[in-house]
């Protein structure tokens, strides 16, 4: 079981580190390596002409991707973690060390679209979502990552509310739901927030994290 993860863990074990010598967003906590496990299983089945990677961190998922791919386009807006994205990738796709909205709006007014969209964050991000209609091909695909059930379910077990990190979210909401309800509410959230019809094809949720995968 895990025998990608595995291998993979093994080929970028030399990739330049941060954070006093530890891999920045390599982990093996389940639902993390159920994360990679999806990236190489899309990596091995399908052909995109072009990807964007809008959260790039330093690396890792562009050059999983970079497998079914000859375009990648990669985003990340922290300069220390740029400049290791671009000697990790060795200087092979195209990159932007700028915050993605901005980048996004730029694409839109060229009129640059993607087969597939990757969305992995810290966190939410509902501002971005709000774009990916206008970034995609008719034949697209986009993997998205939410962490904020991690914080909202914190906060509903420990009683103290972080509003600060999500200030928009009404925490009440998510009161007794179990794992498939919160995903319901992201799904929810997902269809007022895109303009196009999608359907789920994939998705794993865990304490950390809902990840779905949908066209
Ligand atoms: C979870 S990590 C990405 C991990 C990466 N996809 C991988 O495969 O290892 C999120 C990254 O997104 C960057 N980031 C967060 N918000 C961003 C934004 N608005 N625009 C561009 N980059 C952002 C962070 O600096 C961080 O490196």
């Amino acid at each position: 079981m895990f025998e990608n993860f595995k291998e993979y863990t093994e080929k970028f074990k030399d990739l330049s580190k941060v954070n006093s010598g530890k891999a920045l967003c390599w982990y093996d906590f389940p639902s993390a390596i159920l994360k990679r496990e999806l990236q190489i299983m899309i990596a091995k089945n399908f052909k995109f002409n072009s990807i964007l990677d809008a959260y790039a961190g330093i690396g890792y998922s562009s050059l999983i991707y970079s497998e079914c791919s000859k375009n990648i386009i990669c985003i990340e807006r922290n300069k220390k973690y740029y400049n290791l994205l671009k000697i990790n990738t060795h200087n092979r796709f195209t990159y932007y060390n700028y915050d993605n909205i901005k980048v996004f709006k730029y694409f839109i007014q060229k009129g640059v679209k993607f087969d597939f969209i990757d969305i992995d964050p810290f966190g939410n991000c509902y501002k971005q979502i709000k774009f990916l209609d206008r970034l995609v091909n008719d034949n697209f695909l986009i993997s998205i990552t939410t962490g904020e059930i991690f914080t909202i379910r914190r906060n509903l077990t420990k009683n103290t509310i972080i509003e600060s990190m999500y200030p928009d979210i009404d925490i009440s909401k998510y009161k007794g739901l179990n794992l498939i309800g919160f995903l319901n509410l992201f799904i929810e959230k997902l269809r007022e927030l895109i303009k196009i019809d999608f359907k789920v094809y994939y998705y794993f949720i865990s304490q950390q994290i809902i990840r779905i995968l949908y066209r």
